[in-house]
């Protein structure tokens, strides 16, 4: 049976310290769990390159940790190769998105980048189904609660973010 390339998402926020790189490891928490690994590839970035190089911060690690998830990613900001390496790039809020689509307007006057690009930029949230928020709120200035309504929405949204990617990969698969 012929292997599929790789389904690549990108998770992207402002900081890319607390909602996007905790959206990575619940993701690649759930797709390894699910023997899934080999059919995705799963990354995170922020709007913003003030944080790069740093680990996540400490609360959104402790949170996760808290629920078995490791937070390892290091940060760094969303790049113009971003819109050609990945098939979907989830923003954790409408200005995160509104962002990531301004920064595709610039870069795309300047060199080639995919025409369609716009179409793979969604809201996580989009994928929710036991939560009806429409954004992951940034916890960055809040207290601890703010940190477990994020891993409570990315969970949410993830479960069913992985049902249909795996529900569009069984579609288009030709073997
Ligand atoms: P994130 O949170 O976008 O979920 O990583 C934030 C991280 C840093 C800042 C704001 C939000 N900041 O202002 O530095």
């Amino acid at each position: 049976m012929a292997e599929t390339e790789p389904f690549s998402v990108l998770f992207v926020c402002l900081g890319n310290i607390c909602r996007s790189p905790a959206a990575e490891a619940v993701f690649t928490d759930l797709v390894r769990k699910r023997g899934a690994e080999s059919k995705f590839k799963i990354d995170s970035a922020g709007t913003i390159g003030f944080h790069e190089g740093n680990p996540a911060d400490p609360r959104m690690r402790a949170a996760a940790k808290r629920r078995g998830i490791d937070v390892t990613s290091i940060s760094r900001p969303i790049r113009p190769s971003d819109f050609w390496e990945f098939d979907l790039i989830l923003a954790m809020d409408m200005r995160n998105r509104e962002d990531i689509l301004s920064a595709y307007g610039r870069w795309r006057s300047k060199e080639p980048l995919p025409e369609d690009a716009s179409k793979k930029v969604k809201l996580m949230c989009s994928f929710c189904k036991k939560h009806n928020e429409a954004e992951v709120p940034d916890p960055y200035y809040g207290g601890l609660q703010g940190f477990e309504k994020v891993l409570d929405l990315l969970e949410d949204a993830c479960e069913s973010l992985f049902d249909s990617i795996m529900a569009e990969k069984s579609q288009t698969s030709v073997s």
